[in-house]
């Protein structure tokens, strides 16, 4: 299996003890929804789903589950490392009553590895860790590896969403989105990126306005 170099954390010195509620949804529901150790096809995970979407570092999982309510047709994967995270989102889904999620709790390059090409609809980067000085951009998620990866398992027409308020990031993604040259930035007017889109749900991250813009959300659709 392919190596990634060790996830760095960003700004999270300590992790939170677990509260006992969401430490035994930790024993008892992820091991239900964890998405497979080993190659899978996604749609098998839930046959009657009529699209599968991907939500990368979904922090405490409300923009995730929101989603997943919204939309019980798709079953969505979401990946995060942050184990207190893990377990909000499982707090989210059990009192949701969701049964179109699956979880990896992990680096999402690993999960990424194990997917099919052109298994997915949709991908969600949503204010990712900003790592803004320079010595530290090669922490970003976004790399010419990963964008790889997201054009492998996206469907022709599938679409990446990536938001962030560090407006250096965003600078740096549209120019690596661009250049790959398999996505193609939908944006028509300046609007198009400065504003949510309509479907977008507001993250916990986002609420805090820790970024140096506004937040800016750039849609591509993989050609
Ligand atoms: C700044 S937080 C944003 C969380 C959430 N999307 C929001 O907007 O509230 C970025 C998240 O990405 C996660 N993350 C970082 N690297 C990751 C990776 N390689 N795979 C999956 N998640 C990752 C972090 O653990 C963190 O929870």
């Amino acid at each position: 299996m392919e190596e990634h170099p060790p996830l760095r954390s960003y700004g999270r010195i300590k992790a939170r003890p677990i509260k006992p509620r969401q430490a035994a949804l930790m024993d008892t529901l992820l091991p239900r929804i964890r998405c497979p150790d080993a190659s899978f096809a996604p749609s098998d995970l839930k046959p009657e789903a009529a699209e599968v979407w991907l939500e990368i570092g979904f922090g405490g999982g409300e923009h995730m589950a929101a989603q997943a309510q919204r939309r019980p047709d798709v079953l969505i994967l979401g990946a995060e490392p942050f184990l207190n995270g893990v377990a909000s989102a499982l707090r989210h889904i059990d009192e949701m009553g969701l049964d179109n999620v699956r979880l990896h709790d992990g680096d999402v390059r690993a999960l990424i590895g194990r997917l099919p090409d052109a298994s997915l609809t949709r991908v969600f980067i949503l204010f990712p860790d900003p790592w803004p000085k320079a010595r530290h951009h090669k922490r970003r998620l976004i790399q010419p590896e990963l964008l790889a990866d997201l054009a492998r398992v996206l469907k022709p027409g599938g679409r990446l969403r990536f938001a962030s308020d560090w407006a250096d990031y965003v600078d740096w993604t549209l120019e690596r989105v661009l250049a790959c040259s398999l996505f193609r930035w939908t944006a028509e007017r300046a609007d198009d990126f400065r504003r949510p889109p309509e479907d977008h749900i507001t993250t916990r991250y986002e609420e805090k306005r820790l970024g140096d813009c506004v937040p800016v959300f750039l849609d591509f659709e993989r050609v």
